[in-house]
């Protein structure tokens, strides 16, 4: 190679290396502009759907020899933990706000709970359902219209 050719390689290359750099420095100093959060669902809607995977959840907790028991236990509980995750934002009073975060939390404790699977504790599965029903049934008495 000439002297100017591989001087000229080296510049690129030094070049190249840099923009590399720059690209994944900027690339990971950039963050996603967030909008801020507000659900787009009715809290009827919403409901309606925390109302259908509760139901399925009561069910696979309580049948023992439901199929894919565990994975399903998790899954349906995380969903409910984050529609309610979502209801925080329907409150307009701290009472609201306090039930939707408690059903999230104990919704959490309980896919936890089936996270461990054949040796998940099937006592403590249903208390948590128990809980999770008095945590509906405690925001309905207040919030609940036309119950
Ligand atoms: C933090 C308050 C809050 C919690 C917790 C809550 N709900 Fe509700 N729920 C409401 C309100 C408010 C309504 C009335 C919504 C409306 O009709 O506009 C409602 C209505 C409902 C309805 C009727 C929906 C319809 O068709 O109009 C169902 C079903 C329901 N909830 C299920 C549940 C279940 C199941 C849980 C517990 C796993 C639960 N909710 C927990 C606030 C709550």
């Amino acid at each position: 190679m000439k002297r100017g050719t591989s001087i000229v390689v080296a510049v690129l290359s030094v070049a190249a290396v840099a923009a590399f750099c720059f690209t994944t420095v900027t690339s990971a100093d950039t963050p996603v502009s967030q909008p801020s959060f507000k659900p787009v669902s009715s809290v009827g809607a919403l409901m309606g759907g925390q109302g259908m995977v509760f139901r399925r959840l009561q069910k696979v907790v309580t049948d023992r020899k439901a199929e894919h028991r565990y994975e399903s236990i998790e899954v349906l509980s995380e969903v409910l933990a984050e529609l309610s995750n979502v209801n925080q934002y329907n409150a307009k009073k701290d009472d609201y706000a306090g039930w939707a975060r408690e059903l999230r939390d104990e919704a959490l404790a309980l896919s936890k709970e089936a996270k461990k699977g054949g040796s998940a504790d099937d006592r403590a599965m249903r208390k948590s359902l128990r809980t999770l029903k008095s945590t509906c049934n405690s925001c309905h008495d207040v919030y609940r219209k036309d119950d």
